[in-house]
Order: C-alpha cells, then structure tokens, then sequence
C-alpha cells in the first residue's frame, strides 16, 4: 500500500482498506486484521505494537490482558477509553506473537500515517520499545531510557514513549523505582501535558526526531 493511495480517505475508507489488506506476509495467519478504534476527534493517541491472540480473534485492540491493564491505567489517570484513539504500528497478528520486521512495519506505516493525520492528536503515548523506536525511526531507541520523555512527533504532535502493559504484566513490583511506579510517573506527566495542550497552552518538545 502506498500512502498515495489513502490520501483522500476518510478513517472508515482507510480501516476498510487494512481489513482487506493482503500485502504482506502477516495477512496469510490473521484472522481478523485490527485496524484500531477511537473517535476521529481524539486528542490523545496511544500506539501499541500489534495485535495479540484476543485482539486477532474479535478485530479490536488490546482487548486481552494487556488491554485490561491499559484500560485500568487509562482510567487511573483520569481518562475513559472511549475518549481515545488506540492503534497498533502493524494491524495483523505476527505469528507466536514475534516482533514484527522491519518489513512489515514499512507496509504497514502508509495505514498508519493517515490515521495520524486524520485523527490529529495533540499527543501519542507510543507503547512499548516496537512503536516508540519506529514512530522516532530510532534504530538506538532504549524504552527503559526514554520512557517519559517528550519527542515532537510532527509540528502538531508530541509523543511521550511509554511502557508496554504486557511488560507491565511481568513484572509485579510497585516499589519506586519498579516499571509500574515509573509509568505511573510517566501517566501523570502525560495527563498533565494533555491538560496544557487541550487547554491550548503551547509546549515545546524536550527534544525532536
Ligand atoms: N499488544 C499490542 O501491542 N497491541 C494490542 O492491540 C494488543 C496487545
């Protein structure tokens, strides 16, 4: 799929295309492609790395357990997920659950991209060492470094790096320090900067791509 050919659809027209999308090996295993879901209007935007077994199966993203768990902090921090655009970097299963290639990420980016530009979100919370070393094209990325830190993403968009809640679900300490504590952290920065931005405050990045 080439970017070319999405300009000009609507989100429906371009979540149709990827749910027909043949072109590249992760369609040949899916059952369902996830195209992602959220209101087009969402100023906040969360992008995790692919879909899981339960999110293969229904269509919809992180509705397994990590799903849970993103929900749970979602709320924490004040938001309702419904209020929120959540989206993956590939939107078919890699099988076992792999990471995804560097390949099928490049074939997948044209889908992602335009939901980007037609959702405009004033910020992304990418989930996980996958989608924050893609959307920054950091091959050096470290989540465990730049986790909580503020990217400018494009000149309406800023991106904080998050942890992945299937990371999270590894590991049981909330102790300071432990990666709960620290998302916690990072969801308070990230609630706050929300608040400035849809308030109409301006912010200038820490740093850019
Ligand atoms: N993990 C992800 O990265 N995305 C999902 O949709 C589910 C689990």
């Amino acid at each position: 799929m080439k970017y070319t050919d999405l300009e000009g659809l609507s989100l429906s027209g371009v979540n149709e295309r990827i749910r027909a999308c043949v072109d590249c090996p992760l369609a040949v295993g899916r059952t369902m492609a996830v195209p992602g879901e959220g209101p087009e209007s969402a100023a906040l935007m969360f992008i995790g790395e692919g879909p899981g077994a339960d999110e293969d199966q229904s269509g919809q993203p992180f509705v397994g357990k990590a799903g849970e768990l993103l929900g749970k902090i979602l709320q924490a921090a004040g938001f309702e997920r419904s209020q929120v655009f959540i989206t993956n970097t590939v939107k078919c299963r890699p099988p076992n659950n792999r990471d995804p290639s560097k390949e099928e990420l490049d074939c997948c980016w044209p889908y992602l991209l335009r939901q980007i530009e037609l959702v405009k979100p004033r910020l992304i919370g990418s989930l996980g060492r996958i989608a924050g070393g893609y959307l920054l094209s950091s091959d050096k990325f470290s989540i465990t470094k730049e986790h909580g830190r503020i990217f400018s993403f494009s000149n309406d968009t800023l991106l904080m790096p998050l942890y992945h809640p299937s990371y999270l679900l590894r590991s049981d300490s909330r102790e300071k320090g432990s990666p709960k504590h620290q998302m916690w952290d990072d969801m308070k920065k990230l609630r706050k900067l929300y608040d400035e931005l849809t308030a109409g405050a301006k912010f200038t990045g820490e740093s850019s791509q």
